[in-house]
């Protein structure tokens, strides 16, 4: 389900500015997805405390955004741009990120900077006919697994982001460089 890219690994340094700079963005105003996909995650999965949120970014250093910049314009072209996605469970137990499809992409292209935990896993489920524009959350009796792999970090990928997925063991926070259409 999920394939590994030849594309190089991004800089050390510039990992680390673009883990700083996405956790300086957690708490502040903003940050959480609207009200309606957490009340409707909270109702088909109870105990949860998750929050997600994809989000544009600057770094504060003007040469690591500018290599980032051209990193990512010489593996990916201009047409594309890198956002965060930064899945942050705010309960002290683990949590799940409950089976979905996605709204914003048909496919996936990431990059994890933070896994959130050691055995953070991502599922892969057949189950009813998916609409990428009323995306939504699947309860786990209508839906059945068909793969679950731990994702590595620190690799680009890609998958097939209208399977229905989820992403279980979340500790705390998972970082991931999300690329889209520009
Ligand atoms: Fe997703």
């Amino acid at each position: 389900m999920i394939e590994y890219l030849n594309i190089p690994a991004i800089p050390k340094d510039i990992e680390m500015a673009l883990i700083d700079c996405a956790l300086s963005l957690i708490d502040r105003e903003g940050y959480a997805t609207g009200p309606s996909i957490i009340d409707e995650m909270t109702s088909h999965y109870k105990n949860i405390s998750l929050r997600r949120t994809f989000r544009h970014f600057k770094l504060q250093d003007t040469l690591i955004e500018s290599r980032f910049r051209e990193f990512i314009l010489s593996h990916f072209g201009k047409e594309k741009e890198p956002l965060f996605i930064i899945i942050n469970n705010t309960q002290d137990e683990p949590a799940i990120f409950p089976p979905h499809n996605d709204y914003a992409r048909i496919i996936a292209l990431n990059y994890i900077l933070v896994a959130g935990g050691d055995n953070v896993t991502t599922s892969f489920y057949t189950g009813p006919e998916v609409d990428r524009l009323n995306n939504r959350f699947y309860t786990l009796d209508e839906i059945q697994l068909i793969s679950r792999v731990r994702i590595d970090v620190g690799r680009w990928h890609t998958f097939n982001a209208q399977c229905i997925h989820s992403v279980e063991n979340l500790l705390n926070t998972r970082i991931l460089v999300a690329i889209i259409k520009s």
